[in-house]
């Protein structure tokens, strides 16, 4: 096994874009196989025609069905995959003002059932050879809850626990387990908003920085590392010092809700 290509075969679900788009290109560069999922077919083909080591297989990742017969299609097509990392996902801003039990559960739908789906059928395969590579592309947003992201940010920590859950069991069959917690990334993602990113970075360094940490077989990928630092201190701290904080920011830069209606 190449110390550099630590893997043969990687399945990547959100490879149209951003993050898994950026890591579908540098692992292919690296002669990795890779199987390419998201739901726009036709980015994922313009993805496959710039290297012949990147292959499609469209599909929707809450769909369990569709995840289950994709990635068998794939160990069929490509051979046996080990290493999946699964970074579909879909940000989406909500306040108290603007709450939407159906945008909570839509954000839940794709963020960490989409990822489940698409596990089911990976962890079974790995467990069962007693190798692989499973990885989340979680958030520091999954730390604690911040503005905005009453929808976003629980779907991030339940990858969190999900992968604390499983990363022991699955040590003991042979199945390494990663959870990527990035700050913010120049993606498209990030580019449809305008508040404040502090410690913006490119994806290309991300992309790297993902590689880098899987190949070492780290359990935690998080960066860039004042973000890191400043949400690992947040996560660690009482509740109270934790509120008081969020206090000041609201009161230096308001709640991000619209101005309450007048008394009448
Ligand atoms: N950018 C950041 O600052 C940042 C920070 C922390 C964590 N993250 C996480 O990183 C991951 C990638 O985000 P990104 O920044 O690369 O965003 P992005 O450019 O918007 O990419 C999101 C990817 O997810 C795919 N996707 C969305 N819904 C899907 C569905 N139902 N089924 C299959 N694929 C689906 C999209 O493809 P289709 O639309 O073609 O399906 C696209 O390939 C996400 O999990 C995000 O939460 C991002």
């Amino acid at each position: 096994m190449d110390a550099a290509r630590p893997w043969k075969t990687a399945w990547i679900t959100g490879a149209s874009s951003g993050i898994g788009r950026e890591l579908a290109l540098r692992l292919a560069e690296r002669g990795v196989r890779v199987a390419a999922t998201a739901r726009s077919a036709g980015n994922l083909n313009a993805l496959a025609a710039s290297n012949p080591l990147i292959s499609p297989y469209p599909g929707d990742v809450t769909d369990a069905v569709a995840m289950k017969d994709i990635f068998t299609a794939i160990e069929r097509d490509l051979g046996p995959v080990d290493l999946a990392i699964f970074s579909a996902g879909v940000w989406q801003g909500m306040l108290v003002s603007d709450f939407s039990a159906q945008r909570g559960k839509d954000t839940m739908a794709v963020n960490y059932f989409g990822v489940l789906n698409a596990l089911e059928p990976a962890m079974a395969a790995f467990a069962s050879r007693g190798r692989g590579h499973i990885a989340f592309v979680s958030s520091v947003a999954g730390f604690r809850g911040l503005m905005k992201g009453a929808a976003y940010a629980p779907t991030k920590a339940a990858l969190i626990s999900l992968s604390e859950a499983l990363y022991p069991h699955l040590a003991r069959k042979g199945v390494k387990l990663t959870i990527i917690n990035p700050g913010y990334i120049v993606t498209p993602m990030t580019q449809r908003e305008t508040f404040p990113m502090p410690f913006i970075i490119p994806v290309e360094q991300a992309a790297e920085t993902i590689i880098s940490g899987l190949s070492r077989g780290k359990y935690e990928i998080v960066f860039p590392w004042r973000i890191a630092l400043l949400m690992k201190t947040l996560r660690v701290l009482p509740n109270w010092a934790f509120f008081r904080l969020v206090n000041m920011g609201i009161n230096r830069r308001g709640t991000g809700e619209p101005p309450s209606a007048p008394n009448a």
